[in-house]
């Protein structure tokens, strides 16, 4: 699972009780809390022209409501939608339910853009949807790459949705850089966040999103029309987490990292797979050279009582690849990989 498996820190869950208790069990604000939305706008990276304020930020039901609001709000019939694949499988979902045109343009070797394929798919789409750091690949997009895209979109009208669920999850050789921080996507960005990762809240259901105004505007009347406002007291609990010390969550990327290099260090040079290290987030995506399908293998591991994702549920060069969560206690990771490699691994020659 995509889940972190730390408890959520127990101020979090005071807070929450507090807000209860003290009779905070009213519609909240339908964009948010006002106090919520504005430390949240604080916290985005500096914007041209215009400081961000409480009113360019939407509080959703996790970053899921954030993506549907903003596809709903801006695809149409007839809009195509550019997803560098493989890629969480949301966004094409929620493109497919707003009747517009998924185009997935295949990721490189190296699990980075194809900014040639990308140079041919961009012009004319309505929309370009990815994840940074990546679900499922464990990629952290380059600050090069993302000002290679902005340039590829210069004068164009695409919006730039940028899910950043994992902005806290990078590991030293990644190097994490919003796109709200590249100057040619600013403008056309809209940004996608939630607390599920960072502060390991997924039950909560916590998230928002910022960007252009008028595109804010359209995500929130979407929100508020399928929705209404978000939980009361979960706000408050957000509101803590904000307040939480650097070294909560320093603490739980710590783990992530440990685990991450045990990954790294079981899987790499096995004959018959191959791991692009994962530099954010806590996936592994893992090649096979077995001629199976990953739904069959999925299934196969599961059989083996080990849970993995089949790497076609999130595009289709995810084929001959599955996904490795290792948001998982370090001797599960342990028995797990090894039935992985036991599996799928060659006989060395
Ligand atoms: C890239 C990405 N975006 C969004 C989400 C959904 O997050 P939330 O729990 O905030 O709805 C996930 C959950 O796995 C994810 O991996």
């Amino acid at each position: 699972m995509g889940e972190p498996d730390f408890p959520t820190p127990p101020p979090v869950i005071q807070a929450a009780a507090n807000a209860l208790r003290a009779g905070r069990t009213h519609y909240a604000d339908q964009n948010g809390l006002w106090e919520l939305r504005g430390a949240l706008a604080e916290r985005l990276p500096a914007r041209h022209g215009a400081a961000w304020g409480a009113d360019d930020v939407v509080m959703t039901h996790g970053a899921t409501a954030a993506l549907a609001a903003v596809v709903l709000a801006m695809i149409g019939p007839g809009d195509r939608v550019v997803i560098p694949e493989p890629a969480y499988s949301l966004y094409a979902d929620l493109v497919v339910l707003a009747g517009g045109t998924v185009d997935y343009v295949p990721l490189g070797r190296d699990l980075h853009w194809d900014l040639d394929a990308l140079a041919t798919a961009l012009p004319g789409a309505a929309m370009m949807i990815f994840s940074n750091p990546s679900n499922p690949t464990g990629i952290v997009h380059r600050e090069q790459e993302l000002e290679a895209l902005g340039d590829l979109l210069d004068g164009s009208d695409t919006l730039v949705v940028s899910d950043e669920a994992y902005h806290r999850l990078v590991y030293p050789g990644g190097q994490f850089v919003s796109a709200l921080m590249v100057d040619s996507l600013q403008g056309r960005t809209v940004y996608v966040q939630t607390f599920s990762k960072t502060y390991a809240m997924t039950g909560w259901r916590v998230g928002y999103l910022a960007g252009p105004r008028k595109v804010v505007d359209a995500a929130a009347h979407v929100h508020r029309t399928l929705n209404g406002s978000l939980n009361t007291a979960v706000q408050y609990a957000a509101l803590a987490a904000l307040a939480l010390p650097d070294s909560v969550v320093d603490g739980m990327v710590d783990t992530y990292r440990e685990r991450r290099d045990l990954v790294i260090a079981r899987l790499s040079d096995v004959p018959g797979l191959r791991l692009v290290a994962p530099e954010g987030a806590f996936y592994a995506f893992l090649r096979y050279d077995v001629d199976v399908s990953s739904e069959a293998v999925a299934r196969e591991l599961a059989e083996r009582k080990v849970i993995v994702r089949a790497g076609a549920e999130y595009g289709p060069s995810g084929e001959g690849c599955i996904r490795i969560s290792f948001a998982a206690a370090n001797e599960d990771l342990r028995v797990g990989l090894d039935r992985i490699i036991r599996h799928l691994g060659l006989p060395r020659s």
